[in-house]
């Protein structure tokens, strides 16, 4: 198999983006858009002509969220983007586009723990999670970003926090023992229910599988409506 992968790169975050072309031959079935860009990397560094391409991974099994990208006009993580899968011999490679580029395809989420921060989406130390699948349910996000690259209602450097908030806030929501409620219902409409616009453009590009329908009902009920004894488990 052989493809070309057309990168739009940059050096830093002042300067100018340009394309550039890289081929990548395989006799592997299941390589993916993260085994290219590993064997380009490494191809750059020992012919020493060009500057490697920078992106970012670390798990290389769809469980840390930070190779995301926008594969040929989709954002999508490339270690989850089979070659074999994708028509014709040219991918294009693209930074995601709704948070400052560093360099090439890496980019900086850190609004995404800001606004995280900001909600006060944590735990306390002493938190009793009704059962371990609820406290698995809440920490399943990745913070790949790609919900709030695809989300109309999220502009670079906004404070909405989109699914990623949305999920760690409705396990919180469900689990909130009465006199912490208010202040958990507060922060559900401020960073997600006032900003979203439920076009639901999110709703089949999470990686981890979020399923954003069930929670945004269940959670608009509880902390919008006042119905708590409607909220319960299950995202997935
Ligand atoms: S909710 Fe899904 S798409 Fe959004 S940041 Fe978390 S894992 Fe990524
Ligand atoms: S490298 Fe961890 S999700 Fe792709």
């Amino acid at each position: 198999m052989k493809k070309s992968l057309h990168i739009l790169r940059r050096e830093n975050a002042k300067s100018s983006p340009y394309w550039e072309d890289f081929l990548y031959e395989t006799q592997e079935e299941n390589d993916t858009v993260a085994t290219a860009l590993r064997a380009i990397a490494g191809a750059a560094q020992k012919e020493g002509d060009r500057r490697p391409v920078a992106w970012e991974s670390s798990c290389l099994q769809k469980r840390c969220g930070a190779c995301a990208m926008v594969i040929n006009g989709k954002p999508a993580l490339a270690c989850d983007t089979f070659l074999k899968e994708i028509p014709g011999e040219k991918i294009t490679l693209e930074p995601l586009r709704k948070f400052p580029v560093v360099e090439d395809l890496v980019v900086d989420r850190s609004i995404m723990m800001e606004n995280l921060k900001a909600l006060s989406v944590w735990l306390n130390e002493d938190a009793q999670l009704h059962s371990e699948e609820m406290a698995f349910e809440a920490s399943v996000c990745l913070q790949c970003g790609l919900c709030l690259e695809v989300c109309p209602n999220f502009a670079p450097g906004g404070s909405f926090g989109g699914m990623a908030a949305m999920n760690p806030l409705a396990h919180l929501i469900a689990n909130s023992p009465r006199e912490g409620r208010k202040a958990v219902a507060k922060s559900y409409r401020r960073g997600v229910f006032n900003g979203c616009g439920k076009s639901l453009a999110c709703r089949n590009i999470c990686p981890a599988g979020i399923r954003i329908e069930g929670l945004l009902v269940k959670s608009n009920a509880a902390a919008v409506w006042g119905r708590w004894g409607q909220i319960g488990k299950g995202s997935r």
